[in-house]
């Protein structure tokens, strides 16, 4: 056995183009001149620091069972920001920093368009509100920046089956993503509260699809089990490497802003994407990328706020809520998962949290759509709500620059899109009949 030293180890990066690096060489183990393990990332508690192989299959730390986050060796990893610009605007092309080595599952995600909201900036007296429009993404959700990441990492660890619990743009998002891959994909659903146009997609793609009598949380606990007990591999955001992708959402809006907002407003359901964007642009601050981060502030709806609370009481952990309930069925979840890694986010950048109705959800979803021209799903529609409440209440400044992240399609919830609206006058097909109605 010997040990490598750093040349060797460039020599070896440079032979197999996609390898991994490890920060400490004298960890690295070769054979006959054959290299074992090179890794250029690894996995570690947010709790105690341990540390762990990246083809380790974990979800929590096996010392005290908290979160785990991916974490590079972003002294040797060489970004060429130019050569990033020079590559199309989607996620991939900021693959040095995802911990993916083969050729990804892709869909084209990522390079969402970030739309400067002029006319609801307006009425509150913002001039610089921005959204960032996840809904645009292959399935309609940010979950396909997460899911391209994750099921090509499910392959390169030789998972065979995909599952996850959802309340329902992860399902949908997840079984597009293993249908590309080709392999089957599990999803569990709380029966009853996932929007159609979600269902439609996880059956049409292919997914087997279970719905539970129960909810989210439940949900989630059941497929952590069974994928801890039959070996599928779990893609929610308890999965640190799905979480690496949805980090490329900060990474666009400084891209595409061309500086670093003085706030980023996301709705907070699990807690796994407003982590994960501060999680990135912590990155983007070590490279020396940018120089501060905006303030995380998280939306939830009223009926459905243990993050809320938690930052409110100032206490140190997120007490989960035992019957959430919104009309912004996304983000109904009583026990966010990554509850430690969002406390974190928002306290460490100067953020918030708040609630919002579901009057003002739904609201604000109307005035995005019949303003703006930009269709959401309600829980999007509630990063902005927070936005306007936030102004009213005095948290925020009128002269910050705002982006909100609006995470869903609107043809994701037909039936709540058509509660709201007048139905179509239906006429006998003649012309006066169209006059008549036109005047
Ligand atoms: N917005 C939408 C449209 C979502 O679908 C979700 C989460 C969120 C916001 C909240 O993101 O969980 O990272 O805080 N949807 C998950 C799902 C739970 O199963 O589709 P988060």
């Amino acid at each position: 056995m010997k040990v490598a030293n750093a040349t060797f180890i460039k020599q070896c990066v440079t032979l197999r183009g996609h390898a991994r690096f490890l920060k400490d060489p004298v960890s690295i183990i070769y054979t006959n001149c054959k290299l074992l393990l090179i890794y250029m990332f690894r996995l570690v508690c947010v709790n105690c620091g341990a540390e762990f192989l990246p083809d380790d299959i974990i979800y929590r730390c096996r010392k005290c069972e908290h979160l785990l986050t991916v974490k590079y060796d972003l002294e040797n990893i060489e970004v060429n920001r130019a050569e990033w610009d020079r590559r199309p605007m989607r996620l991939w092309r900021y693959r040095e920093l995802l911990p993916v080595s083969r050729e990804p599952v892709t869909l084209h995600e990522g390079g969402t368009p970030l739309y400067h909201l002029k006319s609801i900036g307006k009425e509150l007296g913002l001039k610089e509100l921005y959204a960032k429009h996840e809904g645009l993404n292959p399935s309609g959700s940010f979950k396909d920046r997460g899911m391209t990441v994750g099921v090509s990492m499910a392959l390169e660890l030789g998972m065979k089956t995909v599952a996850c619990a959802s309340t329902g743009n992860t399902s949908a998002s997840l079984a597009a993503y293993a249908a590309k891959a080709g392999i089957p994909a599990v999803v569990l659903l709380p029966a009853g509260k996932v929007a159609l146009g979600k269902v439609a997609q996880a059956l049409m793609h292919g997914a087997k699809v279970i719905a539970i009598r129960g909810n989210f949380d439940r949900a989630l606990e059941m497929v952590y089990d069974i994928c801890l007990s039959e070996g599928l591999y779990l893609l929610n955001s308890v999965n640190p490497y799905r979480l690496e992708g949805q980090k490329t959402i900060g990474f666009e809006v400084i891209d595409q802003l061309g500086c670093v907002p003085d706030r980023m407003v996301l709705p907070v359901g699990n807690a796994g994407n407003i982590s994960a964007v501060y999680k990135g642009l912590c990155e983007f601050v070590e490279l020396d990328f940018i120089d501060s981060l905006p303030m995380m502030t998280g939306i939830q709806a009223a009926g459905s706020r243990p993050v809320v609370d938690a930052i409110e009481q100032n206490l140190d952990m997120v007490v989960p809520q035992a019957d959430p309930e919104t009309v912004a069925t996304a983000i109904r979840i009583g026990a966010p998962v990554n509850a430690e890694k969002v406390l974190t986010a928002i306290r460490a950048t100067g953020g918030t949290a708040d609630a919002v109705t579901d009057d003002e959800i739904l609201a604000m979803q109307r005035d995005l759509a019949r303003k703006e021209g930009i269709g959401v799903e309600p829980a999007s529609a509630a990063s902005v709500a927070g936005v306007k409440k936030l102004i009213e209440s005095g948290v925020i400044d009128r002269d910050e620059r705002i982006v909100c992240v609006v995470t869903g399609h609107l043809l994701k919830d037909p039936e709540t899109v058509i509660k709201q609206c007048e139905s179509p006058i239906e006429i006998d097909a003649d012309i006066e009949s169209l006059l008549s109605v036109l005047r």
